[in-house]
């Protein structure tokens, strides 16, 4: 097997070749003057089963089109087959028509990616458990909420704890979470979004917070408007403090600087998206799914 990284995430990339007792395998990326890019694989591939890791975090275009030249330099040298790892799928939000005259553009996505030459999909901590049936080859849905639970009881005393899911669509994940620490309780922020604007209309508290530890799940952290709030909106109802974990940081707009100034205590977030430098804070704590990736790959050589 030899593993491809793209330009959005190489120290997961690294991290994984190495779990693999693997280097990064060579390839070129030559960005023209106007932007477009010239991709090269620099190893024979002939008959070898290869593995590009590629996040499509922001700019998600640019890194899509990036793996979608590479996937197909792949193909024209011969790989035996194309497994891509997209630690965070882009798009994914956009799965299913919202209102009439929307594309369903995370299908867009599929379709070009099997198109080039993609034969399976591994990704994190998917949005929904319906998008792997958007993609007509296998889809291995890796989570990081194992980790996340070992944190959460090494770091916390289940006495003190409520778990949180910042929405009704998130309570799915909560579940899996609550009883990986042996079914502990939870509550659910109810979320309304402008479905124009995307922006939180209102919202309200169903379960008990208060005296408690809130640990609010969830898969993403886009504007950090859904944490931030839901912090505000907890310790209004008794929270004595509270801690988020999500899976990718996509840190949009100001969201570094939004979190670090909320009222939330500690943010854990996850190495599937690369966090530039001017987004770290002093807050965030970020823990590596390099492991799960490499053992996800591994059982389906
Ligand atoms: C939405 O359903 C997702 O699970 C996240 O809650 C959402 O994408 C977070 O967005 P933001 O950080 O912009 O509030």
């Amino acid at each position: 097997m030899k593993v491809f990284s793209g330009s959005s995430n190489k120290k997961l990339a690294s991290k994984i070749a190495g779990k693999l007792n693997l280097e990064l395998s060579p390839v070129e990326i030559f960005v023209f003057p106007d932007g477009e890019k010239r991709i090269r694989i620099q190893e024979k591939v002939l008959n070898v089963d290869c593995v590009i890791i590629q996040s499509a975090s922001i700019p998600p275009d640019e890194n899509y089109m990036e793996l979608f030249i590479m996937i197909d330099a792949l193909k024209r040298s011969g790989a035996k087959s194309i497994k891509t790892l997209i630690p965070y799928l882009g798009y994914q939000r956009q799965d299913h028509i919202f209102r009439d005259g929307e594309a369903v553009s995370l299908e867009v996505i599929a379709q070009i990616l099997v198109k080039v030459g993609m034969t399976e999909l591994f990704s994190f901590d998917l949005h929904s458990p319906k998008i792997p049936e958007v993609f007509s080859v296998p889809v291995h849905h890796l989570s990081a909420l194992p980790l996340f639970a070992e944190k959460i009881k090494k770091d916390f005393s289940f006495s003190e704890i409520v778990l949180v899911s910042p929405d009704m669509g998130g309570i799915r994940r909560i579940k899996e979470i609550a009883e990986l620490l042996g079914n502990i309780p939870y509550a659910t922020i109810n979320k309304n979004r402008d479905l124009t604007s995307g922006e939180i209309n209102d919202s309200g508290l169903d379960g008990d917070v208060r005296g408690k530890t809130a640990i609010i799940v969830d898969d993403m952290i886009s504007t950090g408007k859904t944490m931030v709030e839901g912090a505000e909106l907890l310790m209004e109802n008794g929270a004595e403090k509270v801690f988020v974990f999500a899976t990718h940081p996509v840190f949009a707009r100001n969201a570094s600087r939004l979190l670090q100034h909320s009222k939330i205590e500690r943010v854990v977030v996850t190495d599937t998206i690369d966090v530039p430098s001017f987004n770290l804070f002093p807050k965030l704590e970020i823990v590596s799914v390099a492991q799960v990736a490499a053992e996800g790959l591994k059982a389906n050589l």
